[in-house]
């Protein structure tokens, strides 16, 4: 999944440094459930979390440049561009400052396709993208073990998102381990046009499920199977989100009223919810509904992501 990459493979040799381009997909961030437990003395709460991702995206591309800009497109990119920080210049200047070389700059281009501060971790894939093209594309060769380090410290999704393939995560999200291959299955993801603010929503959970009521999953072999496995499951944050954004219960509601739906979930803290489907005709012909009712909000069909789904992909302009 990290980039290591002879000077062959990044195309130097043949190419030159001006030609090299990589580009990175930072995948939607599902939890398929998130429990809860106490505030830690860091002031962050203890997580428990089966995560995966989706193969709708935001797209990172990074090319040669003598300094460090970012240039932000997509239907989401407006909203982004008014924020005076982003994640993505974040993650690049922490590597950076971790590991100074001469003429380390990079000119990265963000495609923001998903929606913002909206509970699949758009702005932590971002970073985690970032810091796995810039570790291929500066040659810092950095292990993941490090990568993991420095996306903890950027915030608490970043290192699952650096992973982009089935995980468990605990502590407060610094702990990720890959998991085997989930069964396929499709998702429709909804998102009723609310920004909810993480913090507050942390701030207002009352009851909460706390941690080790989850086994890790067993192999499972379909979705059904997966269903099953959750029945106990939740997400700890859809109750104090719903009372930011009682329209999430709305979001849920539209999902659960599809007959194809086999469960319906808000991910995060909110506020887009996801249904999984067990078929893409079922999935699209939902996502197609829901649109045609709430032509506001943010619908969009998809599937689970393969794990290879966030590794560089170079190519060259010469
Ligand atoms: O780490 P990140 O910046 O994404 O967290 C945003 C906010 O969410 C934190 O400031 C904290 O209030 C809350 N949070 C928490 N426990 C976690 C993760 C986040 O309380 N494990």
């Amino acid at each position: 999944m990290i980039a290591r990459l002879d000077r062959r493979e990044s195309g130097s040799d043949s190419n030159g440094d001006a030609a090299r381009k990589v580009r990175v997909r930072a995948p939607a961030k599902i939890n398929l459930f998130l429990h809860v437990g106490d505030k830690r003395s860091d002031g962050y709460h203890a997580l428990e979390s089966l995560i995966v991702f989706a193969e709708t995206s935001d797209g990172i591309e990074i090319g040669p440049g003598s300094d460090l800009k970012l240039k932000i497109t997509g239907p989401f990119g407006k909203a982004l561009s008014r924020e005076s920080d982003n994640l993505v210049l974040k993650a690049a200047r922490a590597l950076q400052a971790k590991y100074p070389h001469e003429g380390q700059g990079a000119h990265i281009a963000l495609e923001k396709n998903l929606p913002l501060a909206s509970g699949i971790g758009g702005g932590s894939a971002d970073a985690a993208a970032t810091l796995r093209g810039l570790n291929g594309f500066w040659r810092l060769e950095l292990p993941e073990d490090e990568l993991l380090d420095i996306a903890a410290e950027i915030g608490s999704d970043v290192p699952a998102c650096l992973l982009s393939s089935p995980c468990w995560m605990e502590g407060r999200g610094e702990r990720v381990s890959k998991l085997g291959a989930m069964p396929p299955f499709e998702l429709v993801l909804v998102n009723p046009g609310v920004a909810v603010p993480t913090r507050p929503v942390f701030a207002a959970l009352n009851a909460r499920t706390g941690i080790g009521a989850m086994a890790r999953p067993p192999v499972l072999a379909s979705v059904w199977e997966l269903v099953a496995y959750l029945a106990d499951a939740g997400n700890d944050l859809e109750g104090p989100a719903g009372r930011f954004a009682p329209v999430i219960e709305d979001a849920l509601a539209a999902l659960g009223h599809e007959p194809a739906c086999v469960l319906a979930q808000m991910s995060g803290s909110g506020a887009t919810c996801f249904g999984l489907f067990d078929g893409s005709v079922y999935a699209a012909g939902a996502a197609e509904r829901i649109a045609e009712e709430h032509p506001h909000w943010w619908v969009k069909s998809t599937r689970i992501a393969a794990p290879g789904i966030g590794a560089p992909q170079w190519s060259s302009t010469a």
